[in-house]
């Protein structure tokens, strides 16, 4: 089977070091893929919104399976795309329908499902600037932190958490006046839930659904997870305090219920769920879903799952996801992510990227990597991901760690502490 995966950043390096392990993968095509992902297929230059030009290469490939790494695709409508398309309806896409993928798209649309099927998440409101003035009451009855969430897509940025209520009502009202463009809109004000957070995946047709390695990632630029949001800064998989209890927890309160409400709603759903989840006191609460796997969490998801991916794809596609049990690797994994100076805030690019044949003992992903004149240089603000292995995540961490030394290039910076609270 010919393969095309849409995305370019470390987590497609990972799906597509695991898809060309596959029996069933023939010829990879990743689009439009960086440095690392040319290792494992071709990279093809074309944008994964422009549905056509992805058409016409599906086509031009004689491309049987497509696999898509990031949200915006989704979220834009491409497996209506293919659906609609009576040359394009046969090809396995894995990813949700324009309208499931609102689970992630729209904050007020997950929101209102939680609520529907009874998966507890932060109690909410949502606002527009129509209804400014309640929403401004609204912030008036809370405990701050107040939670400001905008409705739609806003790379990342569209979460504030503001300790101060006069703080919060001017932010509400820049929202809803457009700070963030058409995605705040709308905007959900809900409580701030404190406990420590965790990454839960499960690969689903809508109705069967199987559980990938449990991972956590660090989000925050800063060591002891201080300073901006970033896309990700490092993840550990398995996560220590995700013991069987909570599992139960998740399991029964928030998966099996996601995945019945997805039925009943009757939402096409044929992709991966990842479930943004809060352990507080022992109890799980959702903070976001993702319709897509997480990014650097895949770095230590996928590197775990002992399956054949592409054949847990294929078959969820054609409804027998049943007859996999997912085998997971039993050493912990860890991920140090080597990023821009600068970022998540401006940074350079087109850094040369040296060492890279020094690394032992850690998978090498990809991320904002670029070849230019022969040589490997940086092109994005998250550059390479180090994945180890170890008895536990510390000694993964530290191979990862001794391997980010090695590497080198300009402005390089990369937290030393992944795993600092478990
Ligand atoms: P989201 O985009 O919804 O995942 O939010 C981004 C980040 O904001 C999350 O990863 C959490 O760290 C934090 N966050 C979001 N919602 C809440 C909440 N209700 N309570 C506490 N922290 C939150
Ligand atoms: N690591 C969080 C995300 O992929 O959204």
């Amino acid at each position: 089977m010919n393969i095309l995966l849409l995305g370019s950043g470390g987590r497609e390096s990972t799906f597509a070091w695991k898809m060309k392990q596959s029996p069933l993968c023939d010829q990879l095509f990743i689009a439009p893929g960086n440095a690392g992902t040319q290792t494992y297929g071709t990279n093809l230059n074309l944008n994964p919104l422009d549905f056509e030009a992805v058409k016409a290469s599906v086509q031009a490939n004689n491309i049987q399976m497509v696999v898509v790494g990031p949200e915006a695709p989704l979220v834009e409508g491409i497996y209506d795309f293919f659906q609609a398309d009576e040359a394009l309806q046969h090809i396995h896409i894995i990813g949700p329908s324009k309208e499931a993928a609102q689970l992630e798209g729209s904050k007020a649309f997950a929101k209102s499902f939680m609520e529907e099927f009874n998966i507890p998440t932060a109690a909410y409101q949502e606002f527009t600037l129509a209804s400014l003035q309640a929403g401004l009451d609204y912030i008036d009855q809370q405990t701050p932190p107040i939670v400001l969430k905008a409705d739609g897509l806003a790379a990342g940025k569209g979460v504030l958490i503001l300790d101060d209520k006069e703080e919060a009502k001017q932010e509400l009202k820049a929202m809803l006046e457009g700070k963030f463009g058409q995605a705040s809109n709308k905007v959900v004000i809900e409580a701030f839930l404190k406990g420590i957070e965790f990454s839960v995946f499960v690969l689903t047709d809508g109705k069967s659904w199987k559980l990938l390695p449990v991972a956590k990632d660090y989000k925050r630029i800063g060591e002891g997870d201080t300073g901006l949001n970033t896309g990700g800064m490092g993840a550990v998989s398995p996560v220590p305090f995700v013991d069987e209890a909570l599992m139960k927890k998740v399991i029964d309160r928030i998966i099996q219920p996601t995945i019945d409400g997805i039925d009943k709603r009757q939402l096409i759903y044929k992709g991966f769920v990842f479930f943004g989840l809060i352990n507080v006191g022992g109890d799980p609460y959702v903070i976001e879903y993702n319709c897509r796997m997480g990014d650097p969490e895949t770095e230590v998801v996928f590197p775990r799952l002992k399956n054949d991916l592409v054949a847990l794809m294929k078959d969820m596609d054609e409804g027998t996801l049943d007859k996999h049990t997912i085998e997971e690797e039993e050493r912990s994994a860890a991920a140090v992510i080597l990023v821009s100076g600068g970022y998540p805030e401006a940074y350079d690019k087109g850094k040369v990227i040296t060492q890279m044949d020094a690394v032992e003992g850690s998978l090498v992903f990809h991320a904002g990597t670029k070849e230019k004149d022969g040589q490997i240089v940086t092109n994005g603000g998250r550059v390479i991901a180090l994945t180890s292995f170890g008895a536990d995540f510390a000694q993964a961490v530290a191979i990862s760690k001794t391997n980010a030394e090695k590497i080198q290039f300009e402005g390089k910076y990369y937290r030393t502490d992944i795993g600092f609270d478990l």
